[in-house]
């Protein structure tokens, strides 16, 4: 069990949305500060299923970020500052297939990027405030979620009895518009899966901070293209998303349970710099 030195550090990270609060116990809230600026909202570290466990929600208490507006480069170095190495995303989603409906938890293992405005690394050349100058690093994405995570992901949602679909592609928009019917219809177009706001760059960041990072998506609403009704209403996702938490949370409670002991990480995340030299020191 947690020693007094141990409330402010964290082996697992969850960046999610405010219905996950309260799944923790002996909850100590850290505010924490980044080179990179503030991360969405204060840290809630404590303990999960026997593991130590930072939560993050990801649109701030009370959800008063836009996707476009989070800091996902202080979210991510916040985490990994606490001593955070693998981490859990989950997000809602609209499906783009007529059997992604609403309800559907997949777990991607691809994800294309559709953002316009979004700085998606650390390597960016800009002298952190201590002086120090990252170098360019080219990080390598091929597979950009944590194959262990995944298989973590699917095994607790499996003991849940709740079938996920395993892989698919996750689109990342810019948002906060939902899609128009022909982006809708040409995302589907491509063979991909569900499209999110969130997910980029959130992956591509902790993969440069050598962080696992997995992503677990509910679908909240059939994307234009693949309904023949109205379209999405931030209304239907909201709705969907309180129907499904209970669900996801046991989810995720087994999920974190089934991660490895940080000292048996033997996927390539912990790797992922190989050897780039970063020239900024990782927290
Ligand atoms: N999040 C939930 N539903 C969505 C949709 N249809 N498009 C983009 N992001 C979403």
């Amino acid at each position: 069990s947690a020693g007094a030195g141990d409330a402010m550090r964290a082996e697992i990270g969850v960046i999610g949305g405010s219905g996950f609060y309260s799944f923790l116990d002996n909850v100590t809230e850290l505010q924490v500060d980044t080179p990179y600026g503030a991360p969405s909202d204060s840290l809630f570290v404590g303990e999960l299923a026997g593991r130590r466990v930072a939560f993050l929600p990801r649109h701030g208490r009370g959800h008063h970020l836009p996707p476009h507006r989070i800091n996902y480069r202080a979210n991510l170095w916040a985490l990994r500052s606490v001593g955070v190495r693998q981490v859990l995303g989950p997000c809602a989603v609209g499906g783009l297939r007529p059997e992604f409906g609403p309800g559907t938890l997949l777990v991607p293992d691809q994800l294309v990027d559709r953002t316009k405005t979004r700085t998606q690394t650390y390597f960016d050349g800009v002298p952190l405030p201590d002086g120090s100058i990252p170098n360019v690093v080219h990080v390598s994405l091929a597979d950009p979620y944590c194959p262990v995570g995944r298989g973590a992901a699917l095994k607790a949602a499996r003991g849940r009895e709740w079938e996920p679909v395993d892989g698919g592609t996750l689109v990342v928009i810019e948002g906060p518009r939902f899609s128009t019917r022909a982006e809708s219809v040409w995302h589907a177009a491509q063979g991909w899966s569900v499209v999110g706001m969130t997910g980029h760059p959130e992956a591509v960041l902790a993969r440069e901070l050598e962080l696992c990072y997995t992503s677990l998506t509910l679908v909240t609403d059939l994307d234009a293209g693949a309904e023949s009704g109205e379209g999405v209403s931030h209304e239907e996702v909201l709705q969907v998303f309180a129907a499904n938490v209970d669900r996801l949370r046991a989810v995720l409670f087994d999920a974190v349970a089934g991660l490895p002991a940080e000292d048996e990480r033997d996927c390539s995340c912990a790797g992922a710099l190989g050897g780039m030299e970063p020239g900024i020191r990782l927290p």
